[in-house]
């Protein structure tokens, strides 16, 4: 595995792999690695002839008074577990390269950014999809990876890319998951032992709302309710926010007559969480 730190090295060394007739499949995260981001690096493997991976805590998509600077990092554990992965390219550039000095262009998605995380963390997608955006012109990969435990962030990356025209195929992943159902994040290993207990909240909430569409319910607020009054029982938990979507429009529904999202996002002491599951009735 090659590691990169440059951006005009990884455009010249993907330019002249894509010449060869290369295929490249690009995984874009930020370093921290879990079973969630292996899942999207071996996915890459087995569909491209070269896999990229970029490792990046992206500055821009973190808000004032958010875990920029407490965001797990391990760059040496991370490209040791990329090369197991089969992983043959690495890029992890330094900040100044991505933004050096006088950036001052954004890309910016704008009505799927409005609800759900994008009300809480104003300004969190644009980093996103200014980052990704880059890193589509640096490696102009065939495909890139993405897992469904971001899943507005999914939408929105899907967005992007029809609208620039970047002429490549997004693929989302299921959510990796611990034994007892908790979402798979870099952010899990900062909740202490009672909260993490706590945590597992979360997916038995998403399952029991599940359930009680199946059986019938409709009303999105019955199920809000429903899902919200399970999570405030765990005394650790503070809600951010619970909702039922359209699962392309991002838009709060009344009602649940089709496959619709149920997305939740939870903080745990300083820690948030999200997690979701698209629930289709009988
Ligand atoms: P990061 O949080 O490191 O996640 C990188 C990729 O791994 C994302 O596509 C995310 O959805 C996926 N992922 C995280 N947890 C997962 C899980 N439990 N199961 C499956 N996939 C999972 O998301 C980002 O980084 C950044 O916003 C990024 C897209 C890299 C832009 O900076």
């Amino acid at each position: 595995m090659q590691v990169i730190d440059e951006p005009s090295a990884i455009q010249r060394r993907c330019e002249s792999l894509r010449r060869e007739g290369k295929t490249i499949g690009l995984v874009p995260t930020m370093g921290a690695f879990h079973e969630g981001h292996l899942s999207l690096m071996r996915r890459a493997r087995a569909d491209n002839d070269i896999v990229v991976v970029s490792i990046f805590v992206n500055p821009i998509q973190f808000g004032l008074g958010e875990d920029f600077d407490s965001y797990p990092r391990d760059v040496h554990g991370d490209l040791a577990q990329s090369e197991r992965a089969g992983v043959d390219l690495a890029f992890a550039p330094p900040i100044e390269a991505i933004y050096p000095k006088g950036f001052q262009t954004y890309v910016d998605v704008t009505e799927l950014t409005e609800g759900l995380c994008g009300a809480s963390r104003p300004g969190h997608f644009r980093g996103v999809t200014t980052v990704v955006a880059k890193l589509f012109n640096l490696i102009r990969p065939n495909q890139a990876y993405f897992g469904q435990k971001d899943y507005q962030q999914s939408m929105v990356v899907r967005r992007l890319t029809a609208d620039l025209n970047f002429d490549l195929d997004i693929v989302v992943l299921p959510t990796v998951r611990e034994a007892d159902g908790l979402a798979m994040s870099s952010r899990n290993v900062r909740l202490t032992p009672p909260q993490r207990r706590a945590a597992s909240v979360l997916y038995a909430s998403l399952s029991r709302a599940e359930e009680r569409v199946k059986i019938g319910e409709r009303s999105a607020k019955t199920i809000v309710d429903a899902v919200r009054a399970m999570i405030e029982g765990e005394p650790l938990a503070r809600i951010d926010y619970v909702a039922l979507c359209h699962p392309e429009t991002l838009q709060p529904l009344d009602r649940i007559d089709g496959p619709t999202l149920l997305a939740l996002a939870v903080r745990f002491g300083e820690t948030r969480l999200i997690d979701n599951r698209i629930i289709t009735p009988a």
